[in-house]
């Protein structure tokens, strides 16, 4: 097993700097995924490390060893770094059976007929594939095809594993299905994974952590609830769902523990308590994030405690999403958006309170 570590890579096309300034340390057996809207360089950063593209800054190892760094010309060539690659046209060869496909990698290496059976068959039973070993590529369902992507990958035994949205050909049910496989897959040999997805349901199943970029930088690299709860500005905030985005200017400000402090914040037309990171001077202004999830509707006129926030408004739209009901409350300060019972007794019209712990409201920089 081996860690890939990034220092200062990046990448610019022409003018255009596709990556920048990326440090990143993927240790021996962890999942990492690259998380970020289209155009912000996650395949751009896993090509580079791949060596299917070179860095135009920085440096980047495997294994302890640089495999390319670009002050000093060093650039070890894709077919030497030993990785396991599959990538979001996950192309297996229509033209041969399963187990030719997973046998190519190592018919290119040359190795003997004997231990490619082996190896085969052993890869083929680890993503539950033995028994279509002799069906033709084309008369698989995705969700197959992407297995054989998978085993494909996996036969050599690679120092690392990239995958660039491997699942995103899959429709909804099957990429859950196969996401949580995988997982299981990657957990049970301990490979050191590097991801690329632009879902952030998928980067949270999976991940031991998420690194979240934007305009080819780095926001935040963290474990998956860490980033969804304690966003550190409103690019990653935003970037979760839909979060309830909320104008406000500090009024006082007192420390919890090393990672909180409380803020005393005053928006338009409601006040109360939130929490962030570090500590903000009165007077500041700050964005307090709300997840739908962990607002409640109350009553209009309810009263709350200390440790709650209150917005007054009027049931606008309500969507039936099964699990859960969306309920847009019109408030002074814009819509709000609460994911709600399924069941419960609301009607658009009603006047109503949102009401909100002060724990569940995360104050970040003002952009
Ligand atoms: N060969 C290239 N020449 C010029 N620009 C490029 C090249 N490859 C990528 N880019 C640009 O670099 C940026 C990052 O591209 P990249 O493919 O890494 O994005 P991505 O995060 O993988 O996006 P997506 O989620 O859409 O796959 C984009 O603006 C893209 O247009
Ligand atoms: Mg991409």
């Amino acid at each position: 097993m081996s860690n890939v570590v990034l220092e200062k890579v990046g990448r610019n096309f022409g003018e255009f700097a596709a990556v920048s300034e990326v440090d990143l340390r993927v240790n021996e057996g962890e999942f990492v995924t690259l998380l970020g809207p289209s155009g912000c360089g996650k395949t751009t950063t896993l090509r580079m490390v791949a060596g299917l593209e070179q860095n135009t800054a920085g440096r980047i190892s495997i294994d302890n060893e640089v495999v390319s760094d670009a002050a000093r010309g060093i650039f070890v060539p894709s077919e030497r770094r030993r990785l396991g690659m599959v990538f979001q046209s996950y192309a297996i060869w229509p033209h041969m059976t399963v187990f030719e496909n997973v046998a190519y990698p190592l018919r290119v290496r040359r190795r003997p007929a004997a231990e490619i059976r082996e190896l085969v068959s052993k890869t083929l039973s680890l993503v539950e594939m033995e028994g279509l070993a002799d069906r033709p590529a084309p008369a698989l369902s995705g969700g197959q095809q992407q297995r054989v992507a998978i085993a494909r990958a996996l036969v050599f035994e690679p120092k690392v594993l990239l995958l660039d949205e491997p699942l995103s050909n899959l429709d909804a049910k099957l990429r859950l299905q196969m996401g949580d496989e995988f997982r299981a897959i990657q957990r049970r040999l301990g490979m050191t994974t590097l991801y690329v997805t632009h879902d952030q349901s998928e980067a949270m199943a999976l991940s031991d952590r998420v690194v979240v970029m934007d305009r080819g930088r780095i926001q935040q690299v963290g474990a998956p609830e860490e980033i969804y709860r304690y966003p550190t500005n409103r690019t990653v905030a935003a970037f979760f769902g839909t979060p309830n985005l909320l104008d406000a200017e500090v009024e006082a400000c007192a420390r919890i523990d090393a990672r909180r402090v409380r803020l005393e914040v005053v928006g338009q037309g409601w006040r109360g308590p939130c929490e962030a990171a570090d500590e903000v001077q009165p007077g500041q202004t700050v964005t307090v994030m709300v997840r739908p999830e962990d607002a409640r509707i109350a009553s209009a006129g309810s009263g709350v405690s200390e440790q709650e926030l209150k917005w007054s408004g009027r049931i606008a739209q309500t969507i039936f999403r099964g699990p859960n009901r969306s309920i847009v409350i019109e408030t002074g300060n814009g819509l709000f958006n609460i994911d709600a019972p399924a069941f419960g007794n609301y009607s658009v019209g009603d006047n109503v309170s949102v009401i909100v712990a002060q724990q569940a409201a995360w104050a970040v920089p003002s952009q």
